[in-house]
């Protein structure tokens, strides 16, 4: 008597144990590699860890949830490159923890806002929207002109130095100083532009 695939289908346990082998081993086949990929693990060259400056306006950003209007991840199709610019790639997100690729564009994709506006256009947008974009529904962000919070920083740098960003003792040491005078404000709009200027599409 030979193999007959019926032996499979009528043995449920059998077939449940069998499709989650042929299910992880196809899974894995396809994830593990990237893990070892440098494209996806190692910076695009010019890609530097945030500065305190802006990572406290990352910090705001998400605290702020703008991420649940604005993705930041543009997709290798004609209709996003044509309108944002080059493609997001793996490497250009190495120092974020955690990404903030999103999902949800109530708002445009802002991967590569970086340079598009002045940041006074920014500053102004931010405090309201209506006085730069007169049918904008982004909400107003009133209150983001106030001191940037310097207190906990070099914790923050020291988290992100254990998940492998290449901060140096000197730069934590130095990032109180940097943030002095600064207001939530200032952080966010340093934030936003420097937000994907590494890899420029010179169309
Ligand atoms: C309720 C949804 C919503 C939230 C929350 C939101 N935005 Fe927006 N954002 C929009 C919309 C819609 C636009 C397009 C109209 C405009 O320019 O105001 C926009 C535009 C922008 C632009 C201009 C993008 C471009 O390419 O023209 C920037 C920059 C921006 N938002 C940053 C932020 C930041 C920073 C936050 C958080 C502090 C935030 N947004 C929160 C909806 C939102």
């Amino acid at each position: 008597m030979g193999f007959k695939i019926e032996m499979i289908e009528r043995n449920v346990g059998l077939l449940i144990v069998l499709t989650l082998l042929t299910v992880s081993v196809g899974g894995l086949l396809e994830i593990v590699p990237l893990f070892f990929q440098h494209s996806t693990t190692e910076p695009v060259e010019g890609v530097k860890p945030y500065t305190p400056v802006r990572l406290v306006g990352r910090d705001v950003y998400i605290r702020e949830g703008c991420y649940l209007c604005h993705s930041q991840m543009i997709r290798p199709f004609r209709s996003e490159t044509e309108r944002y610019g080059h493609y997001s790639v793996a490497g250009e997100f190495v120092y974020d923890h955690p990404f903030q690729w999103g999902s949800k564009r109530t708002g445009p994709d802002i991967a590569r806002v970086g340079g598009r506006y002045s940041d006074q256009w920014h500053k102004v947008h931010l405090l309201n929207p209506r006085d730069v974009v007169p049918e904008s529904n982004m909400p107003a962000f009133t209150w983001l002109d106030r001191p940037a919070v310097s207190s906990d920083i070099e914790l923050k740098m020291k988290a992100l130095r254990k998940v492998g960003v290449p901060y140096t003792d000197a730069e934590i040491a130095g990032a109180k100083a940097e943030l002095e005078g600064k207001t939530e404000l200032d952080c966010v709009v340093a934030y936003l532009q420097g937000l994907g200027t590494v890899i420029t599409d010179k169309r």
